[in-house]
């Protein structure tokens, strides 16, 4: 069953000297996941909210490589915050988990790797619909 301690945070490859820092990622390396599609949302306004979805298969990390915001994160039986204003830590979400992402700072860039292309069968929109899932057993 999905839950949101599955949803863990992972530091990512940073390499830091005089002349700043600059951060790697590999696919096949660095993440457990089959890269398949980068997006970024940017230029939220503080009080907008983005995200408010599960997803059925699909599997993501999301960076905040500008700036910050919170992702709560919720299981159907828990919810859980989670504060990424690291340009180096990444939070690994998968199926069954409702998400939503809040309280941006000014200049907040959410950068998102995902391991499918876009696909909105794989969204489920509606929190009755995503209960109604995780009841019915959706997410093993
Ligand atoms: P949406 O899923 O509403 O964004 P959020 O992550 O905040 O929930 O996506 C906004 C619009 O962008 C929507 O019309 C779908 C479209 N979109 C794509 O075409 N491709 C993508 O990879 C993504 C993530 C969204």
């Amino acid at each position: 069953m999905a839950s949101v301690h599955d949803c863990t945070l992972h530091r990512i490859r940073h390499v830091h000297d005089e002349r700043g820092s600059l951060v790697v990622i590999e696919a096949g390396r660095d993440v457990p996941f089959e890269i398949k599609r980068v997006y970024y949302i940017f230029d939220v306004p503080t009080h907008s909210s983005r995200a408010g979805h599960a997803h059925r298969a699909l599997c993501q990390l999301y960076i905040a490589i500008s700036g910050s915001f919170d992702v709560v994160l919720d299981d159907g039986r828990e919810r859980r915050r989670v504060t990424l204003n690291h340009p180096d830590e990444g939070l690994l979400l998968g199926p069954g988990i409702w998400r939503e992402i809040v309280n941006f700072s000014g200049g907040a860039v959410v950068l998102v790797l995902a391991s499918a292309y876009y696909a909105e069968a794989d969204y489920i929109r509606s929190h009755d619909a995503f209960l109604a899932a995780v009841a019915a057993g959706a997410f093993p």
